[in-house]
């Protein structure tokens, strides 16, 4: 498990400057769990003006209030779009694939289960409201094209989600093996299609410009 930063009961006016002590302190690809009560994201704007590039953020879970985010340094810059969106399918990837064998063995997967749904759920919202329009208005596309077929599979992986949900709120383990069988076929095809086409074609459409839309993500 990776150490806590619990700046629940910092006062506001230190939590920054002990979340870039953290930062700086850790070694390449160490990662630390940090605590904030409500939105972290004024600490995050922050911490994307002065050090972007230098580290991945990822809010992992909320519990009353409370927000469970991941802050890993990064050995290397982030170099594309591509990069960026295919690292997070493939943590969703893990997260499912943890649930599920939880879910196999016939243990108690619901906080496994709120941890890959808020994770599949911040990735859409990341490229319906954040990547999606960007890349619509660089093509000219106004809602048309590639992202138009996303936003349909988005629907329908949402619709997955919801039927799973109530599944692992219930402890139906049949119907969520079942709905999870469906949505792992139709996620796998889905991120292909985003590996291969979309994501490579926003890189290079973008260019000198994908750094500005990746600081806008890396909001989410
Ligand atoms: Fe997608
Ligand atoms: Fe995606």
């Amino acid at each position: 498990m990776a150490p806590e930063l619990d700046l629940t009961q910092v006062p506001q006016e230190r939590r920054y400057e002990m979340l870039a002590r953290a930062l700086q302190m850790l070694p390449p690809n160490g990662e630390i769990i940090v605590l904030t009560q409500g939105a972290a994201r004024p600490l995050l704007q922050r911490l994307i003006a002065e050090h972007w590039g230098r580290f991945d953020w990822t809010p992992l879970a909320e519990q009353g209030g409370c927000w469970r985010s991941a802050l890993r340094k990064r050995d290397a810059p982030l170099q594309s779009l591509t990069e960026f969106l295919s690292a997070d399918h493939e943590r969703i990837d893990g997260l499912y694939s943890r649930m599920l064998s939880m879910v196999q063995a016939g243990r108690d997967a619901r906080a496994e289960f709120r941890l890959f749904e808020t994770a599949m759920r911040r990735h859409i919202a990341m490229e319906e409201e954040g990547f999606f329009p960007e890349f619509d208005r660089m093509m000219g596309l106004e809602g048309q094209g590639p992202t138009a077929v996303m936003r349909e599979e988005h629907v329908e992986i949402r619709e997955l989600l919801d039927r799973m949900s109530g599944c692992a709120a219930e402890g139906d383990r049949a119907g969520l093996l079942a709905a999870g069988e469906t949505f792992v076929t139709l996620i796998e095809q889905h991120n292909l299609k985003e590996q291969q086409m979309l994501y490579p074609m926003a890189d290079e459409a973008f260019g000198a410009q994908t750094d500005d839309l990746l600081r806008k993500l890396a909001l989410y």
